[in-house]
């Protein structure tokens, strides 16, 4: 199986909409653990792809994030 059948080449773009938005990257593979936390604060923008090492993509807080499925907004969690 080549790569871009495996993975999409699609970037996703995440924008915070609050400070300590995190955004973390899950391996692929019959392992699936964290292999990357990358904090952003409101504003901040980060653009990502999985990849041969990345099968999925956890965003907590507050966040909009856009794919080539649509757009979806990640909620805060309010105790
Ligand atoms: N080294 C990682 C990789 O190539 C970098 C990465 C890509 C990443 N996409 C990500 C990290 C999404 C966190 C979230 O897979």
């Amino acid at each position: 199986m080549n790569k871009s059948a495996s993975n999409s080449n699609d970037y996703i773009v995440i924008k915070a909409k609050e400070d300590g938005v995190s955004v973390i990257g899950l391996t692929r593979g019959s392992d699936t653990r964290f292999h990357h936390s990358e904090k952003l604060d409101e504003g901040e923008v980060m653009i990502a792809q999985f990849t041969e090492h990345t099968s999925a993509i956890k965003i907590r807080g507050h966040a909009k994030i856009s794919t080539a499925y649509g757009e979806v907004e990640s909620e805060k969690k309010h105790d």
